[in-house]
């Protein structure tokens, strides 16, 4: 069975396959694909709009169909297991995709689940949103295996799953965030290479940046006190810091933005922001990930 769980436990040669078929998706989009109808169903134990939409339209695109299941709606609610859920919604489903709190459960649902299970976020990771952005790089860029990449901000579950990617890519990857936030002492040794800088001041990492990523300072589950947002005045993505690059750079952002904090109007709403193709691309992804892992 193949599951959809972390970019860094699947091949290289199965990643770029993905990625190849979210572009010729995007080429065909509209065209039936599936020849027996598929259903996927989805547990979402925090928000969201652009996954459970795009993931929803998507199979919907393709031949398929959904089903969605949340706290209030079902009975997680009420205290009923993940994992009984999961042995339960599998045999009715082809599919799941998972927004979950804690990715321990993501690995434990994995174990019990009769069909392939897709992370669609844990706290540590978000694969799905990855290889959206790489597919957005690449209709920008010739050869993403080039390009200097700088990670701004907070070292979240959305920038370990691109230093995960680094196991594929060869681009550059410079990472900036503030004292105590940096991602994981552990996914920063496993992953450790001359590609993948830490560089604690933002002014210097984004020098000679062909791109520059960033993300919320508060992911969803976590505390937002003023203290922490304080330690992340120097790191807002605004035309100040965007001009250190000295290079025509572009901006990546998975959204939801909160402007006026991570990033300004100007650079969200600018020339060079890839954010509205990253977040259209989510469509394409995820097909080609559903269509993965169903081996169709
Ligand atoms: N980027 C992303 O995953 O957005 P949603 O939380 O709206 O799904
Ligand atoms: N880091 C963010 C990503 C949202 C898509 C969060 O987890 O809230």
């Amino acid at each position: 069975m193949k599951h959809f769980l972390n970019i860094d436990e699947i091949s290289t040669k199965e990643i770029f396959k993905i990625v190849k078929t979210s572009h010729k998706l995007k080429k065909n989009y509209g065209k039936k694909y599936l020849k027996k109808k598929k259903i996927l169903g989805m547990i979402f134990e925090k928000p969201s709009t652009r996954t459970r939409v795009s993931f929803e339209v998507g199979i919907k695109q393709i031949g398929g169909d959904v089903v969605v299941l949340d706290q209030n709606d079902s009975q997680l609610g009420r205290g009923e297991s993940l994992k009984d859920t999961v042995k339960v919604l599998s045999r009715y489903v082809d599919i799941i995709m998972y927004r979950g709190k804690e990715e321990k459960k993501l690995y434990e649902i994995s174990k019990v689940s009769s069909v392939p299970i897709i992370n669609g976020l844990t706290d540590k990771s978000h694969p799905c949103q990855i290889l959206a952005d790489v597919m957005t790089l690449e209709e920008k860029f010739s050869d993403i295996n080039k390009l200097n990449l700088c990670w701004v901000g907070d070292g979240n579950n959305v920038c370990n799953s691109w230093i995960h990617l680094t196991k594929h890519y060869n681009f550059n990857l410079a990472i900036s965030c503030p004292e105590g936030c940096l991602p994981h002492e552990r996914i920063l040794k496993q992953f450790s290479n001359d590609k993948l800088r830490i560089i604690s001041n933002p002014n210097e990492a984004v020098k000679g940046a062909d791109v520059i990523i960033t993300d919320t300072w508060v992911s969803m589950g976590m505390n937002q006190s003023l203290n922490r947002l304080k330690k992340f005045k120097n790191f807002q993505l605004n035309s100040k810091l965007v001009n250190k690059t000295e290079k025509d750079s572009f901006i990546l952002h998975c959204l939801p933005a909160h402007r006026g904090e991570e990033i300004t109007n100007e650079i969200i709403d600018g020339k060079n922001s890839l954010v509205w193709d990253e977040a259209e691309n989510r469509l394409y992804t995820h097909q080609s990930i559903l269509i993965w892992c169903l081996d169709l």
